[in-house]
């Protein structure tokens, strides 16, 4: 196979980087209170983020969009999936599908802009149309002016490649760019039982929004699987939820936290009504789970707040914030509270990113090789370690 100069200088960072994890290994495997965790590098080198792309993103369920962006057959949205072009589509039948956003004539991005109701996918430079499906439907003058066709090209092989597509949790859109996982319902089985009395459908979409933070994808899962700092860095939660309150959840690849007391008094925070048919031990009940490797997802009893994370380099994170809530009867009451806490979870979001950006620029220091876990506290965010390292070795 030839290699270009691009690949022949980075394979020996990558060789590197799976050496450093070999040696890391043993001590990120060690019990919590003798651990050490992954190595500076693992955060601040593309190779490392050239690694987890096909080790971790592509080989994974991948959290992607919303389906609140597609809800009707036409529907396109192109997104970019741990660095690749992809782009979904709502088809006639009502299904969405996600396809590779790339044209095969000569390959450029298909989807460049987000589109509402339209019969094709249709290439803008030399006219190829694709229906909903994928399928090859047009090539004007491919076998030359006025001649649609060519002798032996077969459309069917340059349809558009199909990536598998799940949609989970009131909308959310995961897809496998590697095609390797077992099916999403068996991948994330954990959490599907675990959250089997969450009525998910009865969810309304109410917004979104993106913003980056100057920090690695995995100091962005790390810290929202750290309950230690919230008493210093969220004081306004632990007013209601008690660092006694919460608990560790391991299901993985769901890892995360949880409080059993989870709604603050303010009668805003109780405009919607908890999902239907909830268990009563579930109504004051809340769990911040991270499933692995691209979502942030808090549970709520009357909402789901989700925050998709897209690795863009090793020191920034691209977010997609979605917030989504259950009915309520009062309309007026609930334009209110919807506003408070979509202002509220912002708020708690963007208390985070200087502790992030100052964990990541404290990865630049050869003073720093891993730290050190609290055997009582830490458990989540060592055990997310512990699954990057497992995958990149693997
Ligand atoms: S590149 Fe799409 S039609 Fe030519
Ligand atoms: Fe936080």
């Amino acid at each position: 196979m030839v290699q270009s100069a691009a690949q022949e200088q980075a394979e020996p960072r990558v060789t590197t980087i799976n050496a450093l994890l070999h040696t890391s290994r043993a001590a990120l495997l060690a019990d919590a209170a003798q651990a050490a965790g992954l190595p500076n590098a693992l955060y601040t080198d593309p190779a490392a983020l050239a690694l987890e792309r096909t080790r971790i993103f592509h080989a994974n369920w991948l959290a992607v969009g919303h389906a609140a962006d597609l809800p009707n057959p036409g529907d396109q949205v192109p997104v970019t999936a741990a660095g690749l072009p992809i782009v979904l589509v709502r088809g006639r039948d009502g299904a969405l599908r996600a396809f590779h956003n790339v044209c095969g004539h000569r390959g450029l991005k298909l989807v460049d802009m987000p589109c509402r109701g339209k019969p094709t996918l249709l290439c803008p430079y030399h006219g190829w149309a694709y229906d909903l499906t994928g399928a090859l439907r047009a090539t004007p003058d491919f076998g030359g002016y006025g001649q649609r066709t060519a002798p032996g090209f077969n459309p069917a092989a340059h349809a558009l490649r199909p990536v598998p597509l799940a949609e989970a949790f009131g909308g959310l859109l995961f897809v496998n760019l590697s095609g390797t996982a077992p099916p999403f319902v068996d991948w994330a089985a954990p959490l599907l039982e675990r959250w089997r009395a969450y009525d998910f459908a009865t969810l309304r979409h109410a917004a979104s929004e993106t913003c980056t933070v100057a920090a690695n994808w995995k100091l962005v899962a790390e810290n929202f699987c750290d309950t230690l700092h919230l008493d210093w860095v969220h004081p306004q939660v632990v007013g209601y939820s008690k660092p006694e309150d919460h608990f560790d959840i391991f299901a993985a690849p769901a890892y995360g936290t949880g409080s059993y007391n989870v709604l603050s008094p303010d009668p805003r925070a109780h405009a919607f009504t908890p999902f239907p048919n909830l268990p009563p031990e579930l109504v004051n009940r809340g769990e911040f789970i991270f499933l692995y490797p691209g979502v942030l997802i808090f549970l709520l009893p009357n909402q789901v707040f989700s925050i998709i994370l897209d690795p863009l380099s090793p020191d920034c994170t691209g977010e997609r914030l979605d917030f989504a809530f259950t009915e309520t009867p009062d309309i007026e009451a609930a334009a209110t509270a919807r506003a408070w806490w979509i202002e509220g979870w912002r708020h708690l979001n963007q208390q985070d990113f200087g502790v992030l950006r100052r964990l990541q620029e404290g990865r630049a220091s050869p003073a720093f090789n891993g730290g050190c876990f609290s055997a009582a506290m830490d458990a989540v965010p060592l055990a997310v370690q512990r699954r990057v390292a497992e995958d990149l070795l693997a």
